[in-house]
């Protein structure tokens, strides 16, 4: 199984931005621990802050793997072009947030990704990738 994770803007920044709320884990190190943990699976990694190339990779992964596990980070709460690049691929999309975005200030209880994505993992840390990635080894519909 192929899976692709991409994530957006300012997650280059984790386990030094906002420890509080996003922990003090950097994320290859949590990659390298998911990739230890699922060594059948080929776990793909892109992160960038730019919206157009988060499209691309879209685009690019989004005909071939097996699921796609995608933190869209701020671009969650205004990007109608990311949504339309879901809707527009084949492969199923999961949307994760590290913190839980409804527990925080309105403007991120809005997705613009949420209704083209198979569902949404929010809230549990890093481990809500871990989770997304079960979703897809057990065939959630
Ligand atoms: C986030 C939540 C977003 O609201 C925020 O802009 C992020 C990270 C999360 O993983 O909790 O950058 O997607």
């Amino acid at each position: 199984m192929k899976i692709q994770i991409i994530n957006g803007p300012n997650l280059n920044l984790l386990g030094i931005r906002e420890t509080g709320i996003y922990g003090e884990t950097n994320f290859e190190s949590f990659l390298d621990q998911l990739k230890n943990e699922f060594p059948d699976v080929e776990i793909n990694f892109f992160q960038s802050n730019i919206e157009g190339e988060i499209i691309d990779k879209l685009h690019q992964t989004g005909f071939s793997v097996d699921g796609i596990i995608l933190n869209a980070a701020a671009y969650t709460h205004t990007s109608v072009a990311i949504g339309d690049a879901i809707k527009a691929i084949k492969t199923p999309v999961v949307e994760v947030h590290i913190s839980n975005i409804f527990s925080r200030e309105d403007f991120r209880h809005v997705s613009f990704i949420a209704p083209y994505c198979r569902g949404t993992i929010t809230g549990f840390g890093l481990q809500s990738y871990r989770l997304a990635l079960l979703s897809f080894l057990e065939g959630a519909l």
